[in-house]
């Protein structure tokens, strides 16, 4: 049977990554699922772990859930460490939102200055969690969720010095399902190629013939309401722009192409509502009222008010596709080697990719359309890079580069001013620096 770590298990995200394993017994026989947390997130783990006892008790399945506070205990012979936490949970979120949004900058938890952040939080746990896998569960595959999910695989491949490793995001996903709802179709009737970073990802789109679809699906989406993540405000991009790119963007590239337009109204909202992780707070306090109630027994609708809806469940495919070498593409965070030409070979990209029991086979991307893409993309990858080495070393100019390095830091006067009140505003969670 196969053994799951879960790191984070106290997230409100844990109930559908139960449902996803429920749903795939048969062909992914999981027989313990352990569920890691630390002193600070307690009491979400007993709630969110009791709930998911409850499920798999109802399912009726040969599976045992396990809490525990223990993260060697659980490391040890797993199959699969999948990773959620959150390290100085919402409130260090709320940190990383508010002091840019307080300097006139965006506040975002995977793009600008709060991003940085939390990669500089997240880094060095991470790189403890692989030397524990090394040690305790050499044979392991770690699949990462936790943000942001590209610069920690890059961390994970290029300092960890681990291969086994996987990032995963929801927005392929997303755009995946947003296409077949327009076209009102099943999924399976499209083929998809992804390829970029993390949070930076283009797409070209084909029907089953073969037909290009790419140029088509970018009429269709025009004016339309509900697409994309919850967590995004969906302002237009620029037609003319994008369908002159040779390929679409996510949901994220609007804070690039857009930048004006989503500080303004990323400023509005954090004026009328605070930030985005104090409106999660909010969600996230329903939720854990609903996961107390001893007569839930399932992944409840309003979970889907959540940005990261449907991630949990790629995970679980993309287990599944691992342990059955299935072959099937998934647009993953994994190792270059090639496929973009326009990137280091051994950098992490978000690319489509043959899910085998070796690990995902990134497809053959090639260049980009055009020199827009290319220059964008190397250097929000340069920007990648020092913040991982930043990360890792503590070097407070490492840091500084990294901030003028990004597209969403105006300057170094303001850089170094942002750049300072974070690390202040973090400093119990960042003893690198
Ligand atoms: P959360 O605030 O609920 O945190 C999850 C849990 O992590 C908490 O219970 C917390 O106590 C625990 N934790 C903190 N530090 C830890 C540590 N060192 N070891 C073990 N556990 C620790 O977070 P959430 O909103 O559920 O999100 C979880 C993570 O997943 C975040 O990093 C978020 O950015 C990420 N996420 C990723 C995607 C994606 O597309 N990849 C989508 C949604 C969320
Ligand atoms: C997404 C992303 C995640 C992101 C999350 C935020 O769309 O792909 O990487 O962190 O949703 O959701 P939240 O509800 O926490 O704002
Ligand atoms: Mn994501
Ligand atoms: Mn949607």
């Amino acid at each position: 049977g196969i053994k799951i770590v879960t790191i984070g298990g106290g997230s409100s995200y844990t109930p559908e990554l139960i449902e996803g394993f429920i749903k795939r017994i048969k062909e992914l026989p999981v027989r313990e699922i352990w569920l890691v947390d630390i002193e600070e997130g307690k009491e979400k783990l007993e709630i969110v772990g009791n709930l998911a006892k409850r499920m798999v008790e109802k399912a009726g399945i040969d599976c045992k859930v396990y809490l525990t506070l223990d993260r060697r205990e659980a490391i040890k012979d797993a199959d699969f460490v999948t990773t959620q936490f959150r390290v100085g949970l919402l409130d260090a979120r709320i940190k990383d939102e508010r002091i840019p949004f307080e300097n006139g900058l965006l506040g975002q938890e995977t793009n600008g200055a709060g991003g940085m952040f939390k990669a500089f939080r997240t880094i060095p746990v991470i790189l403890d969690i692989v030397k524990d896998i090394k040690e305790l569960a050499p044979d392991a595959w770690l699949i990462n969720f936790t943000n942001p999910a590209g610069i920690v695989t890059e961390a994970v491949l290029n300092y960890g010095n681990f291969d086994k490793v996987v990032g995963l995001c929801n927005i392929p996903v997303h755009t995946q399902m947003d296409c077949a709802s327009l076209y009102e179709k099943d999924i399976s009737e499209f083929k998809f190629q992804f390829a970029g970073l993390n949070h930076f990802v283009w797409y070209k789109v084909w029907d089953k013939k073969g037909n290009e679809l790419t140029s088509d699906l970018w009429d269709k989406r025009q004016d339309k309401e509900n697409l994309g993540v919850k967590n995004i405000v969906s302002i237009n991009y620029d037609y003319d722009q994008i369908k002159n790119l040779g390929m679409l963007p996510c949901d994220y590239h609007r804070y690039y192409y857009l930048q004006d337009e989503m500080l303004a109204e990323g400023l509005k909202s954090y004026e009328e509502n605070g930030t985005r992780g104090e409106i999660v707070k909010r969600v996230e306090a329903e939720l854990f009222e609903l996961y107390k109630d001893v007569n839930l027994k399932e992944k409840p609708k309003q979970l889907e008010q959540r940005g990261g809806a449907y991630y949990s469940d790629a995970a679980c495919e993309l287990i599944s596709a691992i342990y059955n070498d299935k072959g099937i593409i998934m647009a993953v965070n994994t190792r270059n080697k090639g496929a973009i030409v326009d990137l280091p070979y051994n950098s992490a990209v978000e690319i489509s990719s043959y899910i085998t029991a070796n690990g995902p086979k990134p497809i053959t991307f090639g260049k980009f359309p055009n020199a827009g893409q290319r220059g964008y993309i190397q250097l929000m990858k340069a920007m990648e890079e020092l913040t991982v080495e930043a990360a890792v070393t503590g070097n407070y100019y490492t840091a500084l580069q990294a901030f003028t390095t990004n597209p969403l830091v105006p300057g170094t006067t303001i850089g170094r001013k942002v750049l300072n009140e974070l690390l202040d505003a973090h400093e119990k969670y960042l003893p690198q620096f």
